[in-house]
């Protein structure tokens, strides 16, 4: 593992965290907290928020099927999904998620957006969220599910440390800070893993100029592909960073070009430490960077000890999405961790909803935090409440195959023999136990990919009937 403190402002390793937030993650169920400055929630006016959501792109809502294809679909709490006279769907903040959304919260963000990010983050980036325990798969990757023991069905305890394994579901509500201390340290089944994790922000911008303060320092180069997002470019005035360009061509960011400005490097100058980047549709050019010329520039960041900004946000816009540097830093720095990445929630879902999160080595990641803690407390819990209502909603099948009476063995055995993986429902549980029900979470599998993965689930569910007689 990378020394970070090396990387780190001196800014950063000035700050300490916040006397008060750092308390938050005590305060738990059963425990009287007398923490400062949390408003009573019954003195807020709101009671409930309505959400209508538009169909996809390109769907008539009037015509009935869309709404038929919704019936007796269940939302991530199993909770029956509501349509409205125009057929559109319609989410409900109200309860426990309002005073949430409404009440001061973690740095980080709300606790169950974390967890759907870090779990999304690491099934798109094939980054797994290791655990002590996670077992190495047929493909040398580790699963962040890890078998119990028992042929049969796991034991509570073992249900409950699958649970935690799988995302530390956000409903038994550790804290982020929990969540996140506990993220990403173990091992991919090769080299020991730079422990990752998320945080989120008031979108890409935000946390843009927070990973530039955690490790720049007044004067201090940087490396920017030329042209550049414009964006970042007041923020390097306002701190002072020496921009060095590095060309782009058809394929954005030039590795050659990189290598020349690092061998060419002025002798008794200080180097460079950060490079940043858009490697998918760049803002203004529009290149994208494939994977062989991110393998490039990764080696040469081994190669001249750079940590690389990744920053993203036309990754879900993009028809063809290349592994990430995220992604591939694993296939060529040991142990990862020169990679922070960023994503944006503007241009899928809102920009006025200042949404982005960003996913990187937990050092650089904690020193970020505190800029927030300092800053802005944390990010928009309205828009984050909203966000994850409305992204879980729409990523997560969960399907009850009844009468079978419990889909461990079911996923674990029979669908995934046929090429298919989700999630056996007891992960959910509580208290672990038997459930009916599986989730299968389809928003990043293409089309073709997701017919033939339900069409394995299928055949599992009937072997498997066959199997139990039912
Ligand atoms: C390359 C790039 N980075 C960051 C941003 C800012 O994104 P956000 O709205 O998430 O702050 C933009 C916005 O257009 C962008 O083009």
């Amino acid at each position: 593992m990378l020394n970070y403190d090396n990387y780190l402002s001196e800014q950063a390793k000035l700050v300490v965290p916040d006397g008060i937030r750092g308390l938050f993650p005590l305060e738990k169920p059963g425990v009287v907290s007398f923490l400062a400055g949390k408003p009573n929630p019954a003195t807020f006016p709101f009671e409930s928020v309505t959400l209508h959501l538009k169909p996809p792109l390109g769907v008539d809502a009037a015509d009935g099927a869309y709404a038929e294809s919704l019936k007796g679909q269940k939302d991530e709490e199993g909770r029956e999904i509501k349509v409205d006279e125009k057929g559109q769907i319609v989410l409900e903040l109200e309860g426990k998620d309002m005073q949430e959304a409404l009440q001061y919260g973690p740095t980080a963000g709300i606790p169950r957006l974390v967890t759907f990010l870090t779990e999304f983050i690491s099934t798109v980036h094939e980054r797994p969220v290791p655990s002590a325990t996670a077992a190495p798969t047929t493909n040398g990757k580790s699963s962040p599910i890890s078998r119990p023991d028992t042929p049969h069905h796991p034991s509570k305890t073992q249900a409950a440390q699958l649970t935690q394994e799988l995302s530390q579901t956000a409903r038994g509500e550790p804290t982020t800070e929990t969540v996140n201390d506990t993220t990403g340290s173990a091992s991919n089944g090769h080299a020991e893993q730079t422990p990752w994790r998320i945080t989120v922000g008031g979108g890409c911008q935000d946390l843009l100029f927070k990973a530039f303060q955690a490790l720049l320092n007044h004067g201090d180069p940087i490396l920017v592909e030329s042209p550049v997002y414009a964006g970042v470019l007041g923020q390097f005035l306002y701190l002072g960073l020496e921009k060095v360009e590095v060309p782009t061509d058809h394929q954005g960011l030039s590795a050659d070009a990189l290598r020349s400005v690092l061998e060419s490097w002025p002798e008794g100058k200080k180097k460079p430490k950060v490079l940043y980047t858009v490697p998918t549709g760049s803002n203004p050019t529009g290149a994208s960077s494939g994977t062989e010329r991110k393998l490039d520039v990764l080696r040469l960041a081994q190669e001249h000890d750079l940590i690389i900004l990744e920053d993203d946000p036309y990754y879900f816009l993009a028809s063809e999405r290349p592994k990430s540097y995220f992604e591939l830093e694993t296939q060529v720095v040991p142990g990862a961790g020169r990679v922070v990445r960023f994503d944006s929630l503007s241009k899928v879902l809102s920009s006025g909803m200042r949404l982005g999160f960003a996913a990187g080595p937990t050092p650089i990641i904690k020193a970020m935090d505190v800029f927030t803690s300092a800053a802005n407390l944390q990010p928009n819990g309205m828009s984050q409440a909203i966000a994850y209502r409305l992204l879980a909603t729409l990523m997560f099948l969960w399907i009850d195959v009844s009468p079978l009476p419990d889909t461990y063995n079911l996923v674990m055995n029979n669908a995934l023999a046929k090429g298919v993986l989700a999630i056996p429902g007891f992960a959910f549980m509580p208290n672990g136990g038997k459930t009916s029900f599986v989730r299968a979470s389809f928003s990043i599998v293409d089309m073709g990919d997701a017919e033939q993965g339900f069409r394995a689930l299928g055949e599992a569910i009937r072997e498997m009937r066959g199997e139990l007689g039912l």
